[in-house]
């Protein structure tokens, strides 16, 4: 189909080719470029942070956060269910315990009141993830943590740009996450950043990227690290992505406002939240949730839209009926009624930064044509 409109397609008309092309002339292709500090340097004075250690993507920004806040057997930390695989992997791996809360049916964010209840002695951490473009309630998840003495992990991979009551996301976890992929407000193709103000964490985060090479003695290991470091060429497209942050989160605020305005009137169906109390939505993902009295699953939505011409992909799939934990006993016997139905019932639309105003008003004609708007 020649009209398929994609579900992302990245902008890179500002720099980007720019940049690229100083990393082939100079011969600057690996890590040791010039480009990967100024990025971890502008990216995270961007957010407020201290230390920005630039990784391969957001997934290995996450293992190696929790690796370095020393989650390991017999720990448990306490997470939303409604999340990316990415965000349970090193928990379970290390043999730490996931605990998991169900979501807000409004917000789609961890319901912060489900935290305290779930609180044990074993309990490490909280994982905060900030979901499709609206940021969870940090505060009242902040003081939990300082009250009962708990790291917390702010995974802010869909959140550039995005503030909580005006601070921006990324600002307030011990460690903060970020992804880049193409997806992302600022994409360097595959990448990721954590950010902290915490100088031994930061040291930690370096060396769990780097092999955990020694500088005096290279090749004699302490500790097990990964190979996680950014390439000079994805830090040089992450530069010139950022430069245009302020005029990406507007634009993708654009986008939200149109969609919201042309889908408004459709019947059973939940649009994203516009804004709350702390912060405006800046519509990462563009979602929809199916009303059940529809008779319509996301699945059986999903493959209408396609067959229009439509890009579409499903919410995320809950960590507490993830196979790969369910097949060993995991999470046995726990319900997350609200995770639950936005997996069954949601998706998302073509909301990527490239898409134009007159493929926003075709997506929507055609939403409405599956969906009953004529
Ligand atoms: C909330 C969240 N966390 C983590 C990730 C993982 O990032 P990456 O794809 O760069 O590994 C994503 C990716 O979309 C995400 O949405």
């Amino acid at each position: 189909m020649t009209d398929f409109i994609p579900v992302n397609e990245p902008l890179l008309d500002g720099n980007e080719k720019k940049y690229l092309l100083e990393c082939v002339e100079t011969g600057w292709i690996s890590s040791e470029g010039p480009f990967v500090k100024e990025f971890e340097q502008k990216f995270s004075a961007r957010m407020g942070r201290k230390h920005g250690i630039a990784v391969t993507n957001g997934t290995a920004a996450i293992d190696a956060a929790v690796e370095a806040l020393g989650i390991g057997t017999g720990d448990e930390v306490i997470m939303p269910t409604f999340t990316i695989i990415s965000c349970i992997n090193q928990i379970v791996r290390n043999g730490a315990k996931p605990v998991l809360v169900d979501s807000d049916p409004i917000t789609w964010n961890m319901d912060v009141s489900q935290i305290e209840g779930k609180i044990t002695p074993r309990t490490k951490a909280i994982m905060i993830v900030h979901i499709f473009g609206l940021p969870v309630d940090v505060y009242p998840v902040l003081d939990i943590a300082k009250r009962y003495g708990l790291k917390v992990i702010e995974d802010a991979a869909e959140m550039h740009g995005q503030t909580y009551k005006g601070k921006p996301c990324g600002s307030f976890g011990d460690i903060s996450t970020f992804s880049f992929y193409p997806n992302k407000h600022v994409t360097t193709g595959e990448g990721g950043m954590i950010l902290t103000d915490d100088d031994e964490l930061a040291e930690t985060c370096r060396s769990l990227r780097n092999l955990c090479f020694q500088p005096q003695k290279r090749f004699v290991h302490e500790r097990l690290g990964w190979n996680m470091r950014m390439t000079n060429m994805q830090a040089a497209l992450g530069l010139a992505q950022l430069e245009r942050l302020d005029q990406f989160v507007q634009r993708k605020r654009e986008i939200g406002r149109n969609y919201t305005e042309l889908l408004g009137g459709l019947q059973g169906v939940q649009l994203p939240l516009p804004a709350t109390e702390y912060a405006e939505n800046i519509y990462w993902v563009y979602g929809l949730i199916l009303d059940e009295t529809r008779g319509l699953s996301a699945e059986q939505a999903m493959k209408l839209f396609g067959e229009k011409g439509v890009g579409t992909r499903p919410f995320f799939y809950p960590m507490h009926q993830q196979p790969v934990f369910t097949k060993i006993g995991m999470f046995k016997g726990e319900r997350y009624p609200v995770a639950e139905r936005m997996a069954l019932q949601g998706l998302y639309i073509p909301s990527g930064m490239a898409l134009t105003d007159e493929m926003i008003e075709r997506v929507a004609e055609r939403v409405g044509q599956v969906l009953g708007l004529g």
